[in-house]
């Protein structure tokens, strides 16, 4: 959600920060830009619409100096236009801004009064105007910095270059990741380590209220309070190959391929291969001894967290709550002290998220997050990180995140059951299986690319569909709806199959695809019943099962799409690959931009 970077060295800064907005690109792309201290005077380059857009400014106008910083932005405050894009350039500074400046009203309107002529709707502009007006005092740049950060509520992650310091950039963060990245003779700032990746091996994460004056190859850090602080350095792997698209026409497409490797690594890593034991990281509490769980997350990785709540109350007859992080965070429900509060994030770094994480501990929760970026806030704020080895997932819409979450969670309900001794070995031993056989039952989905592909013609010219699904497969339908609406801008619903008769049966016509994640579970007569109620309404039925259920859904569907039969406690991660597939088809019949669908980020740091 909006990604911003920076330079001070010996190199053009120009092509390093602009490499930078292109791996951050899938932060926001409403608008980009680059400014940079030429001569000592700040120049600057914008455009609104995609990175390629300012490439194309560039190209034209280059844009030399080895002081930069750049932008890429997801609009909260102002339209997206040139005019609102960063960096916001005002008297002797230039500043770039990822978050929301909460009060920029109040100081618009002081600083208005004295006489300062404001020209963008953001609210980033305040901190440029702000910033100037300590500077006109006659304050030093890092003193200017200080004060202005100390007049600022909200969240931000911020970088400022000044008028007459080459060299010099300012840093800080308040509730959005910052990093700086360690080069030979120059530094870089950065939202997150991809963007430091290829240019560094070396970083040091800011801490939350941090800020730091750098300078080429040197840099001190602050707190809040001014006082001078150290921060570790970290290493880093160069990540330069791992964001290239591999021959796949979208970075979606190369993420949906990646689902049976994701998988596997993702075992390998809390199973045993010898013991087939699942292998957490040490614990600071015992399983055993937690009382109930509370889940919450965003988005799909919230959809991962309700399958979990299926299976750990089946199968580890845990007490489970769940909710979205955002009512959450506000909800305060009474908890169990010493209960669990599992939290889910491909990023880490999701806003709603990280509240609620920060709410459930100073509740007395024991904290355990499962992340794909193990450096995040997320990750550095928990007890315990339950990895997941997906790899970068660059598409804004997640996908195989997605099964590694519930790869992980499979894997912690197996050790929960265990612990809590209410799972035989014989069913350990049994659903373990299943999970350790679900890499290569994967790998046999892409066969059905035709199908999906057939399947993906009736959806795409349809305005409304709804997904139906049961027990731990009605997830599943919510992340397809949730995967077709925003890629393909379709309208998508999902219903419990069994709720459809509650209410959104009246939407059904001989218009309305009804797509059924229906594998033969307990649960298929009951859902087959709901699909049927559907058919007698004119209802096109496109049924995702296996082979016992097409023998009956068939007469009634208009396409089966049959799937390997896999034990029922891993068929939501099976079956959310074809569903994420179809919903890439859809996408790429309509002709929409499937890696960054309009209006959307990934890593959306502002609540
Ligand atoms: C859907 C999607 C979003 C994210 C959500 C949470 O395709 O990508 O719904 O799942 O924004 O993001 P993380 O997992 O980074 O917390």
């Amino acid at each position: 959600m909006c990604g911003i970077c920076g330079v001070v060295g010996r190199r053009s800064a120009t092509p390093l920060v602009f490499g930078a907005l292109r791996r951050l690109e899938y932060r926001g792309y409403d608008s980009a830009g680059i400014a940079t201290l030429v001569d000592g005077r700040i120049a600057r380059r914008r455009a609104a619409g995609k990175l390629d857009n300012l490439k194309h400014v560039l190209d034209e106008s280059p844009l030399n100096g080895t002081t930069g910083i750049g932008h890429t932005r997801w609009a909260t405050h102002g339209a997206p236009t040139q005019n609102n894009a960063h960096p916001h350039h005002v008297g002797g500074v230039a500043v770039v801004h990822n978050g929301i400046i909460e009060n920029y009203e109040s100081l618009r309107d002081e600083l208005v009064a004295e006489g300062r002529v404001f020209t963008t709707q953001t609210d980033t502009e305040v901190v440029a105007q702000l910033a100037d007006h300590y500077l006109q005092s006659g304050l030093a740049p890092q003193v200017a910095a200080f004060e202005t950060l100390k007049r600022l509520r909200g969240a931000y992650a911020l970088a400022m270059i000044f008028e007459g310091h080459e060299g010099l950039m300012i840093g800080a963060r308040h509730g959005a990741p910052l990093a700086v990245g360690w080069g030979e003779g120059e530094t870089f700032l950065g939202s997150d380590s991809l963007a430091l990746a290829p240019l560094v091996i070396r970083i040091t994460y800011l801490d939350d209220g941090d800020w730091c004056v750098i300078r080429p190859g040197e840099v001190i850090f602050h707190d809040m309070t001014g006082q001078v602080v150290e921060r570790p350095v970290q290493s880093v792997a160069r990540l330069d190959a791992a964001v290239g698209k591999d021959g796949y026409r979208h970075f979606m497409e190369k993420e949906l391929h990646e689902h049976p490797s994701v998988i596997g690594q993702t075992l390998q890593r809390v199973v045993d291969p010898v013991t087939r034991e699942v292998v957490l990281p040490e614990l600071p509490f015992a399983l055993a001894d937690i009382p109930r769980a509370v889940i919450t997350a965003c988005g799909s990785a919230y959809y991962a967290g309700y399958v979990a709540r299926y299976w750990l109350e089946a199968e580890a007859r845990l007490p489970v709550d769940i909710d979205v992080a955002s009512e959450l965070r506000y909800r305060n429900p009474p908890l169990t002290e010493g209960g669990l509060a599992l939290l889910i994030s491909q990023s880490g770094e999701t806003a709603d998220t990280l509240a609620a994480l920060r709410g459930l501990r100073a509740s007395g929760q024991h904290v355990m997050s499962v992340l794909n970026v193990e450096t995040s806030t997320m990750a550095r704020e928990s007890d315990v990180v339950l990895g997941m080895d997906a790899g970068p997932e660059i598409s804004v819409a997640s996908t195989k995140a997605f099964t590694a979450q519930l790869s992980v969670l499979a894997a912690l309900t197996i050790a929960m059951g265990r612990a809590r001794g209410v799972m035989t070995p014989a069913r350990q031993q049994h659903l373990m299986a299943a999970l350790l056989d679900l890499p290569s039952e994967a790998e046999r989905i892409f066969q059905l690319g035709e199908q999906i592909r057939a399947m993906a013609h009736i959806v795409a010219k349809a305005r409304d569909v709804l997904y139906l699904g049961r027990g731990s497969c009605f997830p599943i339908a919510l992340e397809g709806a949730l995967k077709l609406k925003e890629i393909s801008y379709i309208h998508a619903e999902a219903y419990a199959a069994g709720e459809m008769k509650h209410g959104p049966i009246s939407l059904i016509d001989d218009t309305v695809p009804i797509v059924a994640v229906a594998p033969s579970t307990i649960l298929f007569d009951k859902t087959l019943s709901n699909l049927q109620e559907a058919r007698a309404r004119g209802g096109k039925i496109l049924a995702f099962t296996d082979e016992t259920g097409a023998e009956r859904l068939r007469e009634i569907a208009e396409a089966v799409i049959v799937l390997p039969h896999v034990d029922a406690f891993v068929a939501p991660i099976l079956y959310t690959i074809p569903v994420q597939m179809l919903a890439y088809e859809v996408a790429l019949l309509r002709g929409t931009d499937v890696d960054q669908p309009r209006n959307l980020a990934k890593s959306v740091t502002v609540e």
